[in-house]
């Protein structure tokens, strides 16, 4: 591959620990959008080098509507990062998929209404252009299936696919919203998927996500309801299940042959450009 394989590994709440990186540094940097949520960890599992990066902060200061969303995936480009796989705790839509289930997600629904969802934004310090990108398929395929061929091998359990509906928080769904939700087939309700998975697109990054639902949001006429306490405590007993899962992706991706789907991400990216005609 030309560009060497390097994966930025996003941080959800709580999966932002970076222990799970070998001969870490930190790395404080700053982008033309600002500063990221935190300092970089640059680092590596099984000798591949990764790049971590809290999404919430270190501190977990930094809410939903407020992460510069531009920074984050601009900082992983320009440390030279090819992937981005980002881990997500999320609210069950649907019975068969109980708190604890790990989902490759493989499409969204925006119900954010705050967040700036592109780079292209006819500023005059940034890109130049109007970038009207594809969104389907929404995620990176190539790596995704490289996620389910490695849970597979580890035997862990996830489930291939699922909508998620990503509303702007910080409060969660009222259960009139959870039910129409539920009405539109989603499958996960979260609060970050957007506009990180656009901007990630549109940086030419392989994006994919590991969603764990921690919860059944409010939907259901029994049983327990979402609340932070109760996202907190699932998540912490469900937590290992992702890090197995990324310490055995991260040297299987080191096997694959990516230069063709790196080179159509970026390819994507170009011809979705309109360049001004002066
Ligand atoms: N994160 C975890 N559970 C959630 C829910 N039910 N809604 C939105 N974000 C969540």
């Amino acid at each position: 591959m030309s560009a060497k394989l390097k994966i930025g590994i996003i941080g959800g709440s709580g999966l932002d620990n970076p222990d799970i990186l070998k001969n870490r540094t930190e790395k404080k940097v700053s982008t033309p959008f600002g500063d990221p949520s935190d300092s970089l960890v640059l680092g590596e599992i099984d000798g591949v080098s990764c790049v971590l990066l809290a999404r919430h902060g270190q501190k977990h200061d930094i809410m939903p509507s407020n992460v510069n969303y531009r920074a984050n995936i601009w900082a992983l480009k320009q440390e030279g990062c090819t992937h981005v796989i980002a881990t997500n705790a999320c609210g069950s839509l649907q019975e068969d998929i109980p708190p604890g289930t790990l989902v490759i997600i493989d499409n969204f629904i925006d119900r954010t209404t705050k967040r700036i969802q592109t780079f292209y934004d006819g500023e005059p310090n940034n890109p130049k252009g109007i970038c009207h990108l594809p969104m389907e398929p929404a995620l990176c395929e190539h790596t995704r299936k490289v996620i389910l061929e490695t849970a597979k091998s580890i035997n862990q359990e996830v489930r291939d696919g699922g909508t998620i509906v990503v509303i702007e928080g910080p409060r969660f769904s009222s259960k009139a919203e959870s039910t129409i939700f539920r009405s539109w087939g989603a499958h996960l309700v979260g609060m970050t998927t957007v506009p990180e998975i656009v901007l990630a697109k549109e940086a030419g990054l392989c994006y994919a996500v590991i969603g764990m639902a921690t919860d059944y949001d409010c939907w259901r006429d029994t049983g327990e309801k979402v609340s932070h306490k109760y996202v907190l405590q699932v998540f912490q007993q469900n937590v290992k299940k992702v890090l197995s899962l990324l310490r055995a992706l991260v040297p299987r991706m080191a096997k694959e042959d990516w230069e063709e789907t790196v080179q159509n991400a970026q390819a994507l990216v170009q011809e979705s450009i309109i360049l001004p005609s002066d």
